[in-house]
């Protein structure tokens, strides 16, 4: 497979579509674009859907803002005591760590965050995240089967599972899910979808009905929200513009390098592949662009593949090529390693604390 890179097409895209949506409304019945009636105003005016007000209620939010699951605990709470969706990974935890991190978030939090886990992989630590009481449960990467949701059911959590095409929201509907994400090609990190936001979400709020859907991919400003919204959107999730903010667990080098990144910075790409043969969406760099210039060769035959390029010192040595990212403690070339990010990330310019961010995009949200 080789590297696909669209140089920030889809997003433009999105955007022009949602503008040309949103002005269509006017006069426009709303069921024909799967939209629900506009009900309601902000203080200034700004429109939110039945859809969205709902949500905001059912799970007891001041803001329609999920954050993507990377970022660690300490963002994750800050998110959530600041009014929006906090979220954390679990993937990769051990089952007694997760037990440890959902009990810390049910103390910390009004119980506004959501556990991710990607099922590419087992979720090994499923069991004590819900004997922990955890909330809110979302799949991504794969439809949850029945025996998985049934015990998310029985212990009284919400499900939410991503999806990224007609076909996977379909299945995602015959469970019942509270809520969907879906994830466009404009993606920071893992990219499941292999379509843009545009092609994709119309299909998907028509199956949807009633149930929220929060769009995820290259939503970095209070106007992008507002687009989501007006194409019929709950709400959207934000990976990228969370991850530069003073609580996230990125490290400097890797919050630097976002802050300075632009629009055309990102490559979707299957660069990072060493522990995860996936597609992500990563800033362009020196590894990048060395592994593309031989061009872009298979595991066996990537250039400096055997070189350790940072150490930490909880999870142990990096190698060149392994997908985990720049993290708070990492000590090495960290500007050689994966940096996750989105299309939206030209927009991210500082490193805000969560709340001051979920305040400004509201502000935008509500002036744009
Ligand atoms: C650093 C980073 C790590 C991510 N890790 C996960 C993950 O563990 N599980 C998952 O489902 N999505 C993960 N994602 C994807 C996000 O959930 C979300 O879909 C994406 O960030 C949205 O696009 P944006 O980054 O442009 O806002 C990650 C994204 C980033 C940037």
């Amino acid at each position: 497979m080789s590297p696909i890179d669209d140089d920030g097409m889809s997003r433009r895209k999105f955007m022009r579509q949602s503008a040309v949506l949103s002005l269509g409304l006017a006069g426009t019945p709303i069921s024909t674009l799967g939209q629900q009636p506009v009900d309601s105003r902000t203080k200034e005016g700004r429109t939110l859907n039945a859809n969205s007000q709902e949500m905001l209620t059912r799970f007891g939010l001041k803001y329609p803002i999920f954050q993507g699951a990377p970022g660690g605990e300490a963002l994750a709470v800050a998110v959530a005591n600041s009014g929006a969706m906090g979220a954390v990974s679990l993937t990769w935890d051990t089952p007694e760590q997760t037990f440890d991190v959902v009990t810390r978030m049910n103390e910390a939090t009004e119980g506004n965050y959501y556990a991710n886990y990607v099922l590419h992989f087992e979720p090994k630590s499923l069991d004590r995240a819900l004997e922990a009481g955890c909330p809110i449960i979302q799949f991504s990467w794969g439809i949850p089967k029945k025996y998985i949701v049934a015990k998310v059911r029985n212990a009284g959590a919400r499900l939410g599972i991503q999806v990224s095409s007609k076909l996977n929201a379909e299945k995602a509907m015959q469970l019942d899910p509270d809520f969907l994400i879906c994830q466009g090609l404009e993606a920071g990190g893992h990219v499941q979808a292999t379509l843009p936001l545009a092609d994709t979400l119309q299909d998907v709020l028509r199956l949807a009905g009633g149930t929220p859907v929060l769009v995820a991919g290259g939503i970095s400003t209070g106007q992008d929200l507002r687009l989501a919204i007006e194409s019929g959107a709950s709400g959207a999730v934000l990976g990228t513009r969370f991850m530069a903010t003073k609580e996230s667990d990125a490290h400097d080098v890797y919050k630097n390098s976002l802050v300075e990144a632009n629009e055309d910075s990102t490559v979707y790409t299957i660069c990072f592949n060493r522990d995860w043969n996936a597609a992500h969406r990563v800033l362009r760099n020196s590894t990048f662009l060395d592994w593309e210039a031989e061009g872009c060769p298979d595991t066996g035959s990537k250039p400096k593949e055997d070189d350790v390029v940072a150490e930490h010192p909880v999870y142990g040595k990096a190698m060149r090529y392994e997908t985990v990212p720049p993290m708070q403690g990492h000590e090495g070339a960290l500007e050689e390693m994966a940096m996750y990010a989105g299309q939206g990330v030209g927009q991210v310019n500082d490193l805000p604390t969560a709340g001051e961010l979920l305040e400004r995009l509201w502000r935008e949200f509500e002036r744009s």
